[in-house]
């Protein structure tokens, strides 16, 4: 199986309701904290007759609320809702669907339910005659009418002591339904299967044990790029200098690094089996040659630094470029924009340039905003007005896209 892949990191939250079924909860949760999800537990009253919330939450490593306010404080359902990747209710028994169904609100479980903004699947469990009633069979297909995905019931020994339909589907197959569900999402996308690397931030270079050289980027820009290439189904590596910055998208492992050194190295090593590099880092081009290990004290008028350049991160790349990989740099200048991005987009063996300038209000280091024009090397010249830092990342793996198909 290869649940592992698709739930590493993806944000699972399970919903128990009352049934026999409700003791197998504990493996599923068990299970997918080992296939790299997080888990969040929530519980019907009812379930927690059959198993204690305690229990989950030691294996999900989460609280796991039963009522709309526990311990006088209030749980937030829609938070809940909206922290999902996918809602699985396991064991989802008769009186739950029918909830569902309808659309009542009278516990936790149900509140959050209908405040989830993703998938929602359900596993049922009940004796055979209450799965085969017509009631349930309606509220079933209601279900499905929503969107909502049924996982498989199974046939065996019911809790009645009756052998039929009705059991909960074995934690194993919910695994691996839910594998499989996250892998067709996937599948549509348009850079599903596809490795990205995308540099962001500033480096720093060391003078001495407290200073050093660096410069105003955020890493805001490229955080925004690696969000939307996530967003477009690639698995994404993000090399991010020093920012209180981040993202917390769960398609994105961000590997931090402080210097233009440690970031030429993950970079590199990453690079043969990447299909799409995007350059949006702040490299500096230049470091002291040498540390001082110690403080460096005040003396003269004035104080000299050497400095030596530092490996340039994306010229390397362009001369060891292999056919399947897009290289896309950036440009930023305060003079002669146009030139010196073209000069880049030659020299470095690029597939497309991102220009973006001082000179214009708005756009470059630390502002939520962007003013973009892209060049690739078919010719193509593409300026789009001053837009969020988002819609400029958009419209750079919409451009990413198109190359790949051209
Ligand atoms: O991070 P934010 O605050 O959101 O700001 C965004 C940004 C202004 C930093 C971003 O939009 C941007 O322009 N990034 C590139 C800045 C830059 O260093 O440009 P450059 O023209 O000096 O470098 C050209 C390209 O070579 C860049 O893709 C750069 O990442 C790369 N480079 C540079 C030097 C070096 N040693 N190695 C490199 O890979």
């Amino acid at each position: 199986m290869d649940a592992i892949k698709m739930l590493q990191g993806k944000k699972i939250l399970l919903g128990v309701s009352g049934s026999i079924a409700a003791y197998k909860a504990a493996t599923l949760i068990r299970l997918l904290v080992k296939e790299g999800a997080e888990v969040k537990v929530i519980m019907t009253p009812a379930a927690a007759d059959f198993i204690t919330p305690l229990t989950l939450a030691t294996l999900s490593k989460n609280e796991v609320p039963v009522n709309i306010s526990d311990h006088n404080s209030w749980n937030n359902h829609v938070m809940l809702g909206r922290w999902a990747d996918v809602m699985v209710i396991a064991p989802a028994s008769a009186n739950t669907i029918a909830k569902m169904a309808l659309g009542l609100c009278d516990n936790l479980l149900q509140a959050v339910y209908l405040s989830a903004a993703c998938p929602v699947m359900f596993a049922p469990a009940m004796d055979e005659d209450m799965w085969h009633h017509p009631a349930t069979r309606s509220n079933v297909e209601k279900l499905i009418s929503y969107g909502h995905q049924q996982i498989p019931v199974a046939s065996g020994e019911l809790a009645s002591g009756l052998f039929g339909e009705g059991r909960m589907a074995e934690p194993e197959q919910i695994v691996e339904w839910l594998a499989q569900h996250l892998r067709k999402t996937n599948q549509n996308k348009p850079l599903s299967g596809k490795t990205a690397i995308v540099t962001a931030g500033p480096t720093i270079e060391h003078i001495d044990p407290v200073r050093y050289i660096s410069n105003h980027s955020s890493g805001k820009m490229g955080i925004a790029i690696a969000e939307a290439l996530a967003d477009a189904g690639a698995n994404v590596q993000l090399v991010l200098g020093p920012t209180p910055q981040q993202t917390a998208h769960t398609g994105i492992t961000t590997i931090r690094v402080q210097t233009a050194q440690e970031m030429f190295d993950a970079v590199t090593t990453r690079y043969p089996n990447a299909g799409i590099v995007v350059a949006a880092a702040a490299v500096a081009d230049y470091r002291p040659a040498n540390v001082a290990d110690k403080k460096i004290k005040k003396g003269e008028a004035q104080l000299h630094i050497d400095l030596e350049k530092t490996p340039d991160i994306l010229r390397t790349l362009g001369d060891s470029k292999g056919p399947q990989q897009l290289l896309i740099g950036f440009s930023l200048e305060t003079n002669n924009e146009k030139e010196y991005a073209l000069k880049k987009l030659r020299e470095k063996h690029l597939d497309m340039i991102v220009m973006n300038s001082l000179a214009d209000a708005g756009a470059g280091f630390n502002y939520d905003t962007n003013k973009v024009t892209l060049f690739d090397k078919h010719g193509n010249e593409r300026s789009f007005p001053l837009k969020s830092k988002q819609a400029v990342a958009q419209d750079i793996v919409s451009a990413i896209i198109e190359l790949q198909h051209a």
